[in-house]
């Protein structure tokens, strides 16, 4: 089965995949952990460019990378896994295109939608969506300190990201589950884990 991890800047995505990793470790269940932008040695060069703070990126520029990104990690890792039977979990995937080249940059979601239609991309099964207010998150970033080109940008950038989660979720909730970040980092993961159990059991 095919899992997606989506949210914002600093709602703890990297936690919760480490206890999610170490789980399915000790559990013996064929997990394959993976992440956008850069899950491939070739998208490591984009993932470079895209997070370069003193590149000033055309948004159509910024979307195709990104996609260009996302058939080399789809053709290369999550196709062949899940060809094999394997459970995949990324790190981001297509909801963040709409998510931050959609509402955030302002692309049109038609447009997006037509760009993306054609690649074929598979669907995931289940999208964990992790939510904390924009302001909370930014504060938890800017505390690691160095800042990427995404992170740099303002509330209202954040705040249109987030609305557009709130949305999808509110849409398919089959499709998409919330998990409200800002509880204890445990919780959130216990949440994330018996959602996963259960679709798997499920299948
Ligand atoms: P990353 O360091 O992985 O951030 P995070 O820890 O927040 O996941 O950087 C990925 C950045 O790329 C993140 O700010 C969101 C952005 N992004 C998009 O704008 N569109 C996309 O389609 C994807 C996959 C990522």
């Amino acid at each position: 089965m095919f899992f997606t991890l989506e949210g914002s800047e600093g709602v703890g995505k990297s936690t919760l995949i480490e206890s999610l990793k170490d789980f399915f470790k000790e559990n013996k269940i064929d997990f394959l952990f993976t992440r956008e932008p850069g899950g491939t040695k070739e998208g490591q060069e984009i993932r470079k460019i895209l997070l370069d703070q003193s590149l000033d990126l055309n948004p159509y520029m910024e979307t195709f990378l990104l996609l260009a990104d996302r058939i080399q990690h789809v053709e290369k890792i999550i196709r062949p896994a899940l060809q094999k039977n394997k459970h995949v979990l990324s790190d981001r995937y297509v909801e963040s295109t709409f998510a931050y080249q959609g509402a955030g940059r302002g692309l049109n979601q038609r447009e997006l939608e037509g760009f993306i239609k054609n690649l074929n991309f598979p669907k995931p099964n289940l999208t964990i969506y992790l939510d904390l207010p924009v302001q909370e998150g930014l504060k938890r970033v800017k505390n690691r300190g160095k800042t990427d080109r995404f992170e740099r940008e303002d509330l209202i950038f954040f705040e249109k990201i987030r609305n557009f989660y709130l949305d999808l979720v509110k849409k398919d909730p089959q499709r998409y589950f919330l998990i409200d970040a800002s509880i204890p980092i445990d919780e959130v993961f216990r949440l994330a884990k018996d959602r996963i159990l259960k679709e798997l059991n499920e299948q």
